[in-house]
């Protein structure tokens, strides 16, 4: 197959991945911001069975939302349902992760300095770790567990529990990958089996001229309320692609699910804020905490390893041709690595003044994150990394 055909699926695939989810976590967020703004409305509207009333101007017109405590009297002619922004987010986001990690599983998936697997038993693992996280979810949510101020210290445990598995299994960025599309399961999940027949049990009963039974609709926003907590977390664990030293120093499970908390909490500052409950000082801890931790991280002895070596500093032409054969395999205007056809990341680093321009990035990425060589594909010692790096500091 040419492999730029398979770029340009890829491209197309994460394209739509990405419009899709923001139609969906934008409806998602705008529901939840409808539902915490409504006010009390005036007793006309109360006679009619409206719980909640809300005001807004938009894009040059006034808007009046009413939301009815249970249903209407009578059905509506049109009726606006949100289910295939879900849907078609998870699609996209499968196939995307199919057609990346699965289709090359041995330069994405499997890491052999974290575990040697076939292709067949990585993508068992994969699909494993996946529908056996959502039935764990969906079961919890069937107990009265559910309801209890325990579910969410029981979620994070078990979260933990998975980052480390899958961080022990996998490379670094299919693992956060892994825990993403995990989370995105369970959210579409819920609007798929509880969210959306919650609502056609309602519209049936209002359709048949009866009060509809609430219950379906609580179980409904319960889920929903779920969802809206784990936004915030999976766009994280979606764009943590591009950030190698959250996924590859060792304890990376660690940093996954200190994030996971803070953003959760920053999404909890939001949704109090939205009914008019200020709470700056959750604003102030997540905050505090995102600093500790980027400090954490970056401390000499956390991911860094020591770069500092008494290696013989390398001459401008050893320097090159370590880049050149460490590197350019995929950093070059004609790549020899199968599986980067073109330049990766558009970085070429063939000549020294490409070196010079990227100096302080090859630094940081192969002896401070580590993630390149990518997957170590060129196998790039330690002694190297750090004679390369001396060089660099020592040049540039
Ligand atoms: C097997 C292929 C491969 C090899 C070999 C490789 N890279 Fe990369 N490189 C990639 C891919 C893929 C990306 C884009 C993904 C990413 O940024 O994580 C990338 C991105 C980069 C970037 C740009 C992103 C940034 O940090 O700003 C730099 C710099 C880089 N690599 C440096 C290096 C250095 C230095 C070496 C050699 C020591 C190297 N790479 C070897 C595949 C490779």
């Amino acid at each position: 197959m040419d492999v730029f055909f398979g770029e340009w699926v890829s491209l197309l695939l994460r394209w739509f991945h990405v419009i899709a989810g923001i139609a969906w976590i934008g409806a998602s967020f705008y529901f939840i911001w409808l539902d915490n703004h409504l006010t009390e409305p005036p007793d006309w509207k109360k006679k009619e069975g409206i719980g909640g009333d809300l005001w807004a101007v938009h894009g040059g017109g006034f808007y009046e939302v009413a939301k009815y405590k249970v249903g209407p009297k009578a059905m509506p002619k049109t009726l606006h349902w949100f289910m295939w922004e879900a849907y078609s987010t998870w699609i996209s986001g499968m196939l995307l992760m199919v057609w990346i990690y699965y289709f090359g599983a041995q330069a994405y998936l499997v890491d052999p300095s974290i575990r040697e697997l076939s292709t067949p038993a990585a993508i068992a693992l994969g699909l494993g770790f996946i529908a056996s996280g959502w039935l764990i979810y969906e079961v919890l949510c069937r107990t009265p567990l559910v309801a209890s101020r325990w579910f969410t210290p029981v979620l994070l445990v078990l979260g933990t529990a998975y980052a480390y598995a899958l961080v022990n299994t996998f490379s670094g960025r299919a693992a956060f990958i892994h825990m993403g599309a995990l989370i995105g399961t369970i959210m579409s999940a819920n609007v798929l089996i509880k969210i959306i027949p919650g609502q056609r049990k309602m519209v049936a009963a209002v359709a048949r001229g009866e009060m509809p039974d609430p219950q379906p609709g609580l179980e409904g926003k319960q889920r929903s309320v779920h969802n809206n907590y784990f936004t915030l977390p999976v766009i994280f664990l979606m764009i943590s692609n591009h950030y190698p030293m959250t996924y590859q120093p060792s304890y990376s499970w660690l940093i996954l699910m200190a994030i996971i908390v803070i953003t959760v909490v920053v999404r909890h500052y939001f949704n109090l804020s939205h009914r008019g409950i200020k709470r700056p000082i959750l604003l102030v801890c997540a905050s505090l905490a995102f600093i500790a931790l980027a400090g954490l991280i970056s401390w000499p002895g956390g991911s860094s390893q020591g770069v500092e070596s008494d290696a013989a500093l390398l001459t401008d032409e050893e320097g090159l041709v370590l880049v050149q054969d460490k590197c350019a395999t995929c950093h070059a205007a004609n790549t020899t690595d199968p599986m980067f056809p073109s330049a990766a990341a558009g970085v070429r680093l063939e000549t020294m003044d490409e070196i010079e321009r990227w100096a302080s990035r090859i630094a940081h990425r192969t002896a401070v994150t580590r993630d390149m060589p990518f997957m170590n594909r060129t196998e790039m010692s330690d002694e190297q990394r750090q004679a390369l790096v001396g060089w660099l500091k020592h040049r540039f």
